[in-house]
């Protein structure tokens, strides 16, 4: 069959890399896609959001199907306009990825289901907030409603702080009209950890569990990135998490989104927080985690697309979803600078390093291919360099060492990444 992939960065790699895997799969597209796909892909210039010219696509070239990687694609529409023209997609209708696309959507779904997450009011007006926030505890944690590339949440240590986020996010419009609602919540503790599911729109199948490590810089300080490096599974998702989750998270978010009229089919990414008082969602996606799915991806065992088409049928309870009993860890390499102003055009040397070895994986999210054929960087997060290992200390050694093999100017990584796994 054909596959069509949607999304240009590390995960539509993984992604890619995991189609490439099933038997049943002999072309791969991707749009945009990068220089790292365009080795097992055939990459079109086509952008995620022009969906007319991408189901013109997917008719011309006969693609049987196709899986959306990003959130904005989803959340503005794109499996309906592939359903319109009778194509099989993979990911949820827009009436569900609204799920990821506004937060004040899935507070609200929340606690009309008791699903447990922090306390916290909607707001629409800049006034209301502005007077909620004089008798509210500190530090108290802002939102801004849509989509702002993983940089629409502020914790905020103080009043002052606080009424200046709500200034930049409802009046100055900082993240767009992402901001035009917000949603104010309870600052929680504890650890973070992500939980990747499979939805068919009644039965969900949860991934190994991951965690992410969103600052900048070593010792989590810094700005918010969209990920500088995973390690799955997490050692603090304990059985007790899981059983937790499972009864009070997992089947109660699909149940709810059906019982509003939203089935949703495709991937659920839990944030969770492990709170002194249980576990508690801290976000929603509706997609895979960039770069959770660089260490959850090479450790399935199951073919991918068997998986998807299960989603998109409404036969996942048929599935039996396994994973591989070790571990793996992504270390993001990143232009010095990111997430705010680096340069591009640097040649990436020792990527041939890879070649032929079992375990080890270079997924790229910002690269291409110059006018003279070589592989330069061509964004913040430049390549995310993923290895397995039996244990999680294991995989985290072997991906430090791989992280040597490349080089380019300006490279940049956390040395931290799992450095939690020692407190195990
Ligand atoms: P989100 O995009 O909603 O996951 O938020 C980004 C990050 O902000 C999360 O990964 C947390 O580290 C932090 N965060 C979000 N909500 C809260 C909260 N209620 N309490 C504490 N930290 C939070
Ligand atoms: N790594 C976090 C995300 O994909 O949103």
């Amino acid at each position: 069959m054909k596959v069509l992939i949607v999304g240009s960065g590390g995960r539509e790699h993984a992604i890619a890399a995991s189609v490439a895997k099933s038997p049943k799969v002999d072309k791969i597209f991707c749009a945009p896609g990068n220089a790292g796909i365009g080795q097992i892909a055939e990459c079109v210039p086509i952008g995620a959001m022009e969906f007319d010219k991408l189901t013109a696509f997917a008719k011309e070239q006969a693609v049987d199907f196709t899986i959306i990687g990003m959130d904005d694609p989803l959340v503005g529409g794109i499996v309906d306009a592939f359903e319109a023209e009778g194509l099989k997609v993979f990911g949820p209708r827009k009436n569900a990825a609204i799920l990821e696309g506004s937060k004040a959507f899935s507070k609200d779904l929340m606690k009309k289901y008791q699903i447990p997450t922090a306390a916290y009011e909607n707001f629409d007006d800049a006034k209301q907030a502005l007077a909620y926030l004089e008798q509210a505890n500190f530090p108290i944690v802002l939102k801004a409603d849509g989509l702002a590339l993983g940089k629409g949440v502020l914790i905020c240590h103080t009043l002052e702080e606080a009424k200046k986020g709500v200034q930049s996010i409802m009046l100055d419009k900082q993240f767009g009209t992402a901001g035009n609602r917000m949603v104010i919540e309870e600052f929680m503790t504890g650890r973070e950890v992500s939980v990747l599911s499979f939805v068919d729109g009644k039965t969900i199948k949860t991934m190994t569990s991951a965690q992410d490590h969103k600052r900048a810089m070593d010792g989590d300080q810094g700005l918010n990135t969209g990920g500088m490096g995973t390690f799955s599974p997490s050692p603090f998702y304990t059985q007790e998490v899981d059983d937790f989750c499972k009864k009070y998270i997992y089947q109660a978010t699909v149940d709810a989104m059906a019982a509003e009229g939203r089935p949703f089919q495709g991937i659920i990414f839990f944030g969770l927080m492990l709170t002194s008082n249980g576990p508690k969602v801290l976000e929603y996606n509706a997609r895979f985690g960039d770069p959770e799915a660089q260490v959850v991806l090479p450790r399935m065992k199951n073919d991918i697309i068997e998986v998807m088409e299960a989603c998109v049928e409404g036969t996942l309870d048929q599935v039996d979803l396994q994973f591989e009993d070790n571990a793996a860890v992504c270390v993001v390499l990143a232009s010095d600078g990111y997430p705010v102003k680096y340069e591009k055009g640097m040649e990436i040397k020792g990527l041939e390093q890879f070649e032929g070895k079992e375990g080890y994986y270079c997924f790229h999210a910002g690269t291409k291919l110059d006018e003279t054929g070589r592989f330069v960087t061509n964004g913040g997060r430049v390549l995310g360099i993923t290895a397995k290992g039996a244990t999680l200390k294991e995989a985290r050694a072997n991906a430090y060492q791989a992280a040597e093999w490349v080089t380019f100017d300006n490279k940049y990584m956390r040395h931290d990444i799992g450095k939690a796994i020692d407190e195990v």
